[in-house]
């Protein structure tokens, strides 16, 4: 034992002459050349001195991240406006033992966002899945689909008030995967019946959450309609009277079945009395698409 105590006595001495006579050239000439294993003992000493020597700093993130590698590659790929320092949530850590309360342990988010959503949403993860992804963690449809009514009045009234198909589906049957997932209306509808690019060609006729009610603008082309009403396009096509140049939208203007009265384009373009006889413009002018006196 005593044996062993000794060295670093020895070695403590050892330093002190360095340090004393240390480095410079005294040192040099004392020592005369550097052999490798003089040349170790210095470093040795040096760095020992040194570390001792420095201020103890907070751990950084990046060396929570050693450890943590995974917490940190989850805040840096999906973290969102959570890519803050860990030690800003963690004032305190590693407290934790079994037996303890984790919730003493870790931080509540109470803390910084308070009753974030008012006093109802208070288990916070059960939504929001991940503490260091917490956009990206909303991915629990089923709790996150029994509330979707009380964020989204707006678009739960609207399901209720124009019943339609839409209306018996589950909102998260169609923004199903995650919260905010919007989906294309041909994931359901392969086959429609005008041509797709995205939604904005389909909820120009029917809003996603009032499919039947619908409505277009006067200037919609009439290739819009002619999927169902072939024979109507055609014809109208085909007339040389001058209603051929107008797009079916603009008679049949804002929403679908719409029935236009011709007085309200042409006031009243003959006698008052001639027409007085007649039950209507179409017993002469016939299909309105053709112009056609009507065969008798
Ligand atoms: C915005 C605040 C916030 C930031 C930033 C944050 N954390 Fe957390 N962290 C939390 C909360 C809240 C919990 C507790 C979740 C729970 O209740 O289980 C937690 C839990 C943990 C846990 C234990 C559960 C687990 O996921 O393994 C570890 C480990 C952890 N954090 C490490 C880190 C590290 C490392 C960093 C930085 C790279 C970091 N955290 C950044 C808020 C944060
Ligand atoms: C030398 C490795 C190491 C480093 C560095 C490290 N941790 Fe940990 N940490 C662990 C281990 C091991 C556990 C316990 C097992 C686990 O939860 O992964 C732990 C647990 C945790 C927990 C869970 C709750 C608790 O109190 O036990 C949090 C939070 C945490 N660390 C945060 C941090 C933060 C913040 C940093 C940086 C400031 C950090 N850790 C640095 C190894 C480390
Ligand atoms: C130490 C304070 C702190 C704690 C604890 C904390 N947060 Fe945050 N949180 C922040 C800060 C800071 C922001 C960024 C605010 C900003 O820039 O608007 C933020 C932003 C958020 C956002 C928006 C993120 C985004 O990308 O838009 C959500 C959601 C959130 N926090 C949820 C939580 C949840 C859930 C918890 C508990 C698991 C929690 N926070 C704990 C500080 C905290
Ligand atoms: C029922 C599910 C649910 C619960 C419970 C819940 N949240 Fe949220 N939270 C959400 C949804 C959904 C959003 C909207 C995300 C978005 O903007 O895309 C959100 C957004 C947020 C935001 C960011 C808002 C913004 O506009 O940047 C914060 C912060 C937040 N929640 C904090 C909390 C806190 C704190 C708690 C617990 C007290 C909590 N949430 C509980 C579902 C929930
Ligand atoms: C805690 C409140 C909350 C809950 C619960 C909630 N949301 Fe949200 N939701 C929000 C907030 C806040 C936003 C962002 C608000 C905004 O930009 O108008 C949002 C945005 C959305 C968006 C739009 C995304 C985009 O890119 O425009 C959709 C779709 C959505 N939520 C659907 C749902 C559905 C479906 C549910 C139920 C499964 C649900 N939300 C549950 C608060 C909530
Ligand atoms: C048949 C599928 C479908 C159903 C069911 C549905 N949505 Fe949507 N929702 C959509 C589509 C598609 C959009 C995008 C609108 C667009 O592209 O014009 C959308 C958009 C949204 C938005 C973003 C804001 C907006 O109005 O554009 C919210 C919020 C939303 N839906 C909530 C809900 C809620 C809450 C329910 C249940 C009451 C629900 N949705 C039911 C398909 C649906
Ligand atoms: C998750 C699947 C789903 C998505 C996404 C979806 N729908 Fe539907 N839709 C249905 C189902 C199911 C029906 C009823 C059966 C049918 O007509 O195919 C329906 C019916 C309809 C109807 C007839 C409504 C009625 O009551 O007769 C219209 C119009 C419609 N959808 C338009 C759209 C449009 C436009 C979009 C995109 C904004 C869309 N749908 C997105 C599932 C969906
Ligand atoms: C110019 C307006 C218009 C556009 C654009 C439009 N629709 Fe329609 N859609 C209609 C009309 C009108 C009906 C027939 C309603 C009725 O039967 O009373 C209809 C009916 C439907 C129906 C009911 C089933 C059927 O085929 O009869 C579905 C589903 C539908 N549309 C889906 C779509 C989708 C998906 C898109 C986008 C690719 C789309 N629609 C674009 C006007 C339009
Ligand atoms: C998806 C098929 C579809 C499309 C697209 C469609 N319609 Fe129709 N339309 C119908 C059906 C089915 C009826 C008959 C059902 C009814 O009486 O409501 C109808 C009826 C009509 C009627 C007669 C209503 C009545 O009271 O007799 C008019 C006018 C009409 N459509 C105009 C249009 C115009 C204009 C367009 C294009 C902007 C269009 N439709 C697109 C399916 C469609
Ligand atoms: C939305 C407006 C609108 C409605 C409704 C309308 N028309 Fe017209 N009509 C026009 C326009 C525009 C012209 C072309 C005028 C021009 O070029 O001088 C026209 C032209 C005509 C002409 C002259 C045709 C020719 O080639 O010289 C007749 C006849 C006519 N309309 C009859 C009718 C009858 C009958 C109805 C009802 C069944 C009717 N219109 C409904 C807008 C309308
Ligand atoms: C100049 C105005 C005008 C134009 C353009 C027009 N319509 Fe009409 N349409 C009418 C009028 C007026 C009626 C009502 C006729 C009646 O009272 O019997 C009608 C009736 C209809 C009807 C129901 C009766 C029937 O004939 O089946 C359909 C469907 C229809 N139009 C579709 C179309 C389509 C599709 C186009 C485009 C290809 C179109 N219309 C263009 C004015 C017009
Ligand atoms: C007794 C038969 C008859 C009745 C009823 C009738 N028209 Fe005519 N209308 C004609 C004849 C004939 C012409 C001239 C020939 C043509 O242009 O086809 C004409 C021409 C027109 C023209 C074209 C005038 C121009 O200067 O080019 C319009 C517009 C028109 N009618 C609209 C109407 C409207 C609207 C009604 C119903 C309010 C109506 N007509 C009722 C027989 C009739």
């Amino acid at each position: 034992m005593k044996r062993v105590q000794k060295s670093p006595t020895t070695l403590i001495s050892f330093i002190l002459f360095i340090i004393i006579f240390g480095g410079a050239g005294p040192a040099a000439a004392l020592w005369g050349s550097d052999t490798a294993e003089e040349e170790n003992s210095k470093n040795a000493a040096t760095t020992l001195n040194d570390s001792y020597s420095q201020k103890i700093r907070p751990m950084k993130t990046v060396e929570c991240a050693r450890c943590h590698e995974s917490v940190f590659n989850t805040i840096r790929d999906n973290g969102g406006k959570h890519r803050q320092e860990c030690r800003l949530c963690h004032t305190t850590f590693h407290t934790y033992r079994p037996g303890s309360d984790w919730q003493q342990a870790v931080p509540n988010c109470e803390t910084c966002h308070g009753e974030f959503h008012g006093a109802e949403f208070k288990g916070c993860l059960e939504c929001h899945g991940d503490p260091h992804a917490p956009i990206a963690g909303l991915a629990n449809m089923d709790s996150l689909s029994k509330n979707c009514s009380t964020c989204h009045n707006i678009q739960s009234g609207e399901v209720n008030q124009y019943p339609s198909a839409h209306t018996e589906l589950e909102c998260n049957e169609c923004h199903h995967s995650r919260h905010g997932y919007v989906p294309d209306c041909t994931e359901c509808h392969t086959e429609p019946h005008t041509t797709f690019t995205d939604n904005s060609d389909c909820s120009s006729c029917h809003p996603a959450h009032r499919p039947t009610d619908i409505h277009y603008s006067d200037d919609t082309p009439s290739a819009a309609c002619s999927s169902c009403h072939e024979d109507t396009v055609t014809r109208l096509a085909s007339t040389t009277k001058k209603h051929s140049n107008l797009q079916c939208a603009y008679c049949h203007s804002e929403n679908h079945g719409n029935i236009p009265d011709c007085q309200k384009c042409h006031g009243v373009p003959h006698s008052q009395a001639m027409l007085d006889l007649f039950d209507g413009c179409l017993e002469c002018h016939g299909d309105p698409h053709a112009l056609v006196f009507p065969e008798k």
